[in-house]
């Protein structure tokens, strides 16, 4: 099976695994990414099944909308039932890095309103120890280089992610060389640096549930 091909089963299986917990009235929340470009695809098929979405980028609000499912401002909606996204890794307690498509800070506020969190990876994303893929950070951007100085004190490498403007209006240092131990920790280290608007390390709000696409089928991982 391709990666594709593993995308679009864990996008079929974020499907399955939510329709249940869904009724008419029900706000799905949408993340972003080409994992979740393959969910976005599999929801449009059951639109009756829920009320509409909120999303975390604008490209995923643009994709659903092009489906034709409702996607409303998240201040408008009373609760959301279930956030469905990506990651960039996952260790097997469901603690992520996300923000390789420059949508982190949207995408852990969903996550924070969200009754459950459902996490869809192809299996090359779970590792034992976060922080092979670089750790991105949403930047105020005159704070730029004053953040990245104090990174470096934390061990880290960032590097300022060029031509990328998130869609707060804010830029994204890509922290490299910075194995993540302890995630909850450098979380909170790292969103306490002034300038920052938050960083990729998911774990005070960790996935509760992963669906991981290997070539033997989708496994579905719950937080421990
Ligand atoms: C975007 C994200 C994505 O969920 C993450 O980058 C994974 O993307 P993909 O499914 O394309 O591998 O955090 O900000």
């Amino acid at each position: 099976m391709t990666q594709d091909e593993l995308k679009q089963a864990a996008g079929r299986a974020a499907l399955d695994y939510i329709l249940p917990k869904l009724d008419p009235d029900s706000i799905v929340g949408v993340g972003t990414g080409s994992t979740t470009n393959c969910f976005i695809d599999a929801l449009a098929t059951r639109k009756g099944c829920f009320q509409g979405t909120v999303a975390s980028s604008e490209a995923s609000a643009a994709r659903l909308k092009q489906h034709g499912i409702p996607v409303y401002g998240l201040n408008s909606v009373d609760s959301v039932a279930v956030y469905v996204d990506g990651a960039d890794e996952s260790n097997d307690r469901l603690e992520l890095i996300k923000g390789g498509g420059a949508a982190l800070t949207r995408e852990k506020i969903i996550a924070a309103v969200a009754k459950e969190f459902v996490c869809i990876a192809d299996e090359s994303k779970l590792v034992g120890v976060l922080g092979k893929f670089p750790l991105p950070v949403e930047v105020i951007p005159m704070a730029r280089s004053h953040v990245a100085r104090q990174l470096v004190k934390l061990g880290g490498d960032p590097v300022y992610r060029e031509g990328v403007v998130t869609d707060n209006g804010n830029i994204i240092l890509d922290v490299y060389n910075f194995p993540i131990a302890t995630p909850t920790k450098i979380e909170e280290a790292i969103n306490n640096i002034t300038g920052v608007v938050t960083n990729g390390i998911f774990a005070r709000r960790p996935a509760d549930v992963l669906l991981l696409a290997g070539k033997a089928g989708v496994r579905t991982l719950r937080r421990k």
